[in-house]
């Protein structure tokens, strides 16, 4: 890693990236969220503003601190993330979807608390807006890279959602193995793009997200060319 820290790939490119959890409200005190620590996309920052990259995160509600000399763009949401990556993504050079964007969100959303009753309720979801999927239709688009937390069948599933979703490349984590992954300080991750792909083995996410980064500065050059 002591080369790419002194050859700086990225410099002059920047990045956006979405991180963490979104939160869905149900009624001003109660919320449907995930376990998304947003580690791994505070590390993709860090990495890339180390590698010279202008970095800016748009991030969900997490326990860490903005890594030095990047921007930050605090969200609840997954309709206010959308807004806030529709609003900078014109800037950028590479879009990095990192964030755990919950794919539902509650079909109401009521003013005052819901009071205790009957002893069953229903709470009807509805699907929010694919935010990687809508940077990727831009005419304009970004290098787009989206990830993919996948319990079984990763390679299948990773190469679906990158043609799926026209991306550029796709890093795919398996969420079925204990203490890797979401929420913990180790992962792994396959990468794929049209035609190639890679293996990033287990390591801290800091390590990992200047390998991922060497792997997309390469990719983007080769697209540019
Ligand atoms: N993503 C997004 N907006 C959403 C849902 C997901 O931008 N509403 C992005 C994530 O940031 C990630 C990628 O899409 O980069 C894949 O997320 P994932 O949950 O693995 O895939 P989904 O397409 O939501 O499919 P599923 O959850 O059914 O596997
Ligand atoms: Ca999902």
């Amino acid at each position: 890693l002591e080369h790419l820290l002194s050859d700086r790939p990225l410099t002059g490119t920047k990045i956006l990236i979405t991180a963490g959890p979104t939160r869905e409200a149900i009624d001003p005190v109660r919320y449907l969220s995930n376990h998304s620590s947003g580690k791994m996309g505070y590390a993709l920052a860090s990495a890339a503003k180390r590698l010279g990259a202008e970095v800016t995160i748009v991030s969900g509600p997490v326990a860490l601190s903005t890594p030095a000399g990047c921007q930050c763009i605090a969200v609840q949401s997954a309709l206010d993330m959308r807004k806030a990556v529709m609003s900078e993504v014109a800037k950028a050079d590479i879009f990095i979807g990192c964030a755990a964007v919950a794919d539902y969100r509650p079909a109401q959303q009521v003013e005052q608390k819901i009071k205790k009753s009957r002893d069953e309720m229903q709470l009807t979801l509805i699907k929010n807006p694919d935010i990687l999927s809508e940077v990727a239709a831009l005419p304009n688009r970004p290098f787009v890279v989206g990830f993919a937390a996948e319990t079984q069948d990763l390679e299948h599933y990773a190469r679906d959602k990158l043609s799926r979703k026209r991306l550029d490349m796709i890093a795919a984590n398996d969420v079925s193995k204990q203490n890797i992954g979401f929420n913990s300080e180790q992962n792994a991750l396959s990468v794929f793009w049209p035609s190639g792909e890679t293996k990033l083995p287990e390591c801290d996410k800091h390590s990992l997200a200047l390998q991922l980064l060497d792997v997309i500065a390469e990719q983007y050059k080769e697209k540019q060319d």
